[in-house]
């Protein structure tokens, strides 16, 4: 006890002393370090702008508070700044936005990134970044930008820590391991990307009960198991749900229902079967819906009749059977409808799906419906729509 007591004040002390320690000077040697690594690089703009003649507070993407003259954000985006990430930037301990987006940084990201307290904002998108996200990062920042560089790292189970998380994009690097369960510790979480890495294990349930999220992408991915683990009550308010190009097996649960809010939702290119859920239509907001190349079962649901809202739909390549109902004629917003690739479908396009004007984004519609029904007949076929058949 008295231990842990001497230890609590020793550690009060050093922050004091670092606190001290830190100063403007402190700011302008952090920057400096890191100017030197783009001096030596090649004869950049900034070599001539960020010089100690000048105050570090007017340079090129350097923003101070007023009183205390201190980094507070730092945006050198898009300058073709091909060097690595100063681990000096860490003892800028004001900062709270660092917008190095669309560069070629590449190396690490240093691991003393993730101590720097007021740090809110990462934006580091389009580069060559290698290694892992330092796991104290994810403490800090609300609003993470990682996408398209060469990251390796597993998202670790303590991301469930990372409770101000708001923004995460990971996408197009090298991630690999599981999505932890406990990203549902996430309570703030709105925009969720992760598409394109090496995920593998299954979609944690937890995901589908964080309130705020709006966006779940999940495409390109080894993802495997079942869409929804839990068949419980979900509160969800997701509008855009894809989990395009993975390894998801057995049917669409009936609960998708729950997921009101969806606009988009793609689950193409996966091995779910079954049928598409009868009660499909209660996804009364959905203006996109891809469930091409699965092995899927059954009939055209009527109830899809009912999704008003519905520009896209998305079926090639399953197994689907039967006609396709006469209630499709009532999507006056439709744009495209895919059906090529499912040989067991017959009979003819309904009717009023040629009196469709699709006042949806897609003008007209189109009908692609090459390898197809059985017994098509084209005497159904007005000049409304744009047809590709082979
Ligand atoms: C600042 O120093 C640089 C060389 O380091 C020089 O080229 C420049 O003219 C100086 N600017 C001012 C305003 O003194
Ligand atoms: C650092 O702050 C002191 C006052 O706190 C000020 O006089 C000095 O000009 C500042 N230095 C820079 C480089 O802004
Ligand atoms: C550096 O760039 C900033 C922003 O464009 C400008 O305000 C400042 O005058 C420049 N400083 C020098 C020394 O060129
Ligand atoms: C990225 O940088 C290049 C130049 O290096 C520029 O042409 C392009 O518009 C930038 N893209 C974005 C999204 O800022
Ligand atoms: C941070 O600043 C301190 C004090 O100026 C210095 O000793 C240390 O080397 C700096 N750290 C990095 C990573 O540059
Ligand atoms: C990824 O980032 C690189 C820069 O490192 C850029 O050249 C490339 O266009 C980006 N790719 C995409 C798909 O944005
Ligand atoms: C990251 O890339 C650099 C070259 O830019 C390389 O030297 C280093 O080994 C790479 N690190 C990892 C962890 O892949
Ligand atoms: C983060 O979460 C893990 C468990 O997920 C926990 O053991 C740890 O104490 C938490 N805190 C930090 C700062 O990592
Ligand atoms: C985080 O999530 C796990 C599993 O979902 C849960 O057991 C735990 O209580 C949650 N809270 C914290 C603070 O880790
Ligand atoms: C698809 O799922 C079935 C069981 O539903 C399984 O037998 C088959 O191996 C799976 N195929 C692939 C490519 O994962
Ligand atoms: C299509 O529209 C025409 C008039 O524009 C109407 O006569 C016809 O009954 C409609 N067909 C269907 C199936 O709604
Ligand atoms: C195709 O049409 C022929 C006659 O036009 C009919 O005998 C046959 O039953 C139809 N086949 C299907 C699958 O509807």
């Amino acid at each position: 006890m008295k231990k842990n007591i001497l230890l609590l004040i020793l550690l009060f002390l050093i922050q004091i002393s670092v606190s001290f320690a830190s100063s403007n000077e402190t700011d302008q040697q952090a920057l400096l370090a890191f100017q030197n690594l783009i001096i030596t690089s090649h004869n950049h703009f900034l070599a001539n702008n960020w010089t100690k003649n000048t105050s570090f507070c007017s340079w090129y993407g350097v923003t101070c508070t007023e009183k205390r003259q201190r980094v507070v954000a730092l945006a050198l985006p898009s300058l073709q700044l091909q060097v690595t990430i100063s681990p000096s930037l860490a003892n800028l301990s004001f900062l709270s936005v660092l917008n190095l987006q669309n560069n070629s940084f590449r190396g690490g990201i240093p691991y003393g990134i993730g101590h720097m307290p007021r740090l809110r904002v990462i934006d580091v998108k389009n580069n060559q970044l290698n290694g892992s996200i330092p796991t104290s990062l994810f403490q800090v920042f609300n609003t993470g930008e990682f996408k398209n560089n060469s990251l390796t790292s597993i998202i670790p189970p303590s991301v469930g820590n990372a409770t101000k998380l708001m923004n995460f994009d990971l996408s197009g690097n090298r991630v690999s391991g599981n999505i932890p369960k406990e990203v549902g510790n996430l309570s703030q979480l709105t925009d969720l990307y992760l598409y394109n890495n090496q995920l593998t294990g299954f979609i944690p349930a937890t995901l589908f009960n964080i309130s705020s999220l709006l966006a779940l992408s999940l495409g390109i991915n080894s993802l495997s198991g079942p869409l929804l683990l839990d068949e419980g009550n979900i509160v969800s308010n997701l509008n855009f749900l894809s989990t395009y190009h993975n390894q998801i097996s057995g049917c669409i649960p009936s609960n998708i229902c729950q997921l009101t809010e969806l606009n988009f939702l793609s689950i193409s290119i996966n091995n779910i079967t079954g049928d598409i859920t009868r009660n499909i239509g209660c996804l009364s907001k959905l203006e996109r819906f891809y469930i091409g190349e699965n092995p899927m079962e059954g009939t055209v649901p009527t109830s899809l009749g009912n999704i008003s809202t519905l520009q896209y739909l998305d079926c090639v390549d399953n197994w689907l059977k039967g006609k396709i109902p006469q209630e499709l004629g009532k999507l006056s917003n439709l744009g495209e409808l895919s059906i090529a690739n499912n040989s067991n479908l017959i009979g003819q396009i309904p009717e009023a799906m040629f009196n469709i004007t699709s006042r949806g984004e897609f003008q007209p519609l189109q009908v692609i419906i090459f390898r197809t029904l059985k017994n098509f007949t084209w005497e159904t076929i007005s000049l409304k729509g744009k047809f590709h058949c082979s």
